[in-house]
């Protein structure tokens, strides 16, 4: 707890205490340049906190960051699936990464495949999938190894209606089947309230607001929405250049998720 992040003197994560219960699916909210995915980077034991720490999955992350990462998986903001390769290739490569053993490998991608629909897919080249599979192939990845705390960074950024509902019915069933607690970023209100318990809003590093949607919007108003919500605790930056529509390294970002490897 305390978690802290600097990059020389700007203090991108600042003193973050949080607890997210577990078997729940939670999700961080807030604008551009919030600290969200730095906050992600440290509780997945890829970026050290420059002070404080955490535990996840009941390891800390300091102490015992081979641990942690044992018990999580984590869909990075951009594509990670490699196009060259087939859904099958991804999901072997992964059962590898993971060091799933041998004599388990080809039922848990059989298993993880079937879960995302993607059964008849496995075999053609990733490159050919639509975004919304890739993302389900990139789901598929990071439950192989049936983790406790699944990390996704903006898991949705990109994807059509569809296929941005078909993975919230992915993420809830993760959640009832195997009890996976999910921690999720996003900067879509409609998937922040139709898919998580609660809801963190950081703002410049800060967590300014903690709760579930809807107990959020009664703090804000009598009939306040999320996006009330969301400006309300984290609007203080609106108008900066960050704000509006996003810097265009977000920008691109976006539309690059958006065509996926087409
Ligand atoms: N590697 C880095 N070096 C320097 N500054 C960084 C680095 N990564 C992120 N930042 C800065 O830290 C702040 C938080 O970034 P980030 O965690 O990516 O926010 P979010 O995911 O909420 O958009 C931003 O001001 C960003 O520019
Ligand atoms: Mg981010």
């Amino acid at each position: 707890m305390g978690l802290t992040r600097r990059y020389g003197t700007l203090v991108a994560v600042d003193h973050l205490d949080l607890r997210v219960e577990s078997g729940s699916i939670f999700g961080l909210l807030g604008p551009n340049g919030a600290g969200k995915s730095t906050t992600i980077m440290m509780l997945i034991t890829l970026l050290p906190p420059s002070e404080g720490g955490a535990m996840v999955a009941g390891y800390d992350i300091i102490r015992s960051p081979a641990s942690v990462r044992r018990h999580i998986g984590y869909v990075p903001q951009s594509v990670s699936a490699d196009g060259a390769l087939t859904g099958a290739e991804n999901l072997r490569l992964s059962a590898r990464l993971y060091g799933l053993p041998r004599s388990e490998r080809a039922e848990r991608i059989s298993e993880a495949l079937e879960f995302m629909g993607l059964s008849e897919h496995a075999d053609a080249l990733v490159k050919k999938y639509s975004g919304g599979m890739v993302r389900r192939l990139e789901l598929a990845q990071a439950m192989l190894h049936r983790p406790a705390v699944l990390f996704l960074d903006e898991p949705t950024i990109g994807l059509d209606p569809i296929a941005r509902h078909a993975v919230w019915e992915r993420l809830r069933e993760l959640r009832q089947r195997f009890g996976m607690t999910v921690f999720l970023t996003t900067h879509d209100m409609e998937e922040a309230e139709a898919l998580c318990g609660t809801l963190g809003i950081m703002h410049s590093g800060k967590l300014a607001a903690l709760g579930a949607p809807e107990a959020l919007k009664k703090q804000v108003g009598a009939d306040a929405t999320l996006d009330d919500v969301f400006i309300h605790f984290a609007g203080a930056s609106l108008g900066d250049a960050d704000s509006e529509g996003g810097r265009y390294s977000d920008v691109r970002r976006t539309r690059r998720t958006a065509t996926r490897l087409g």
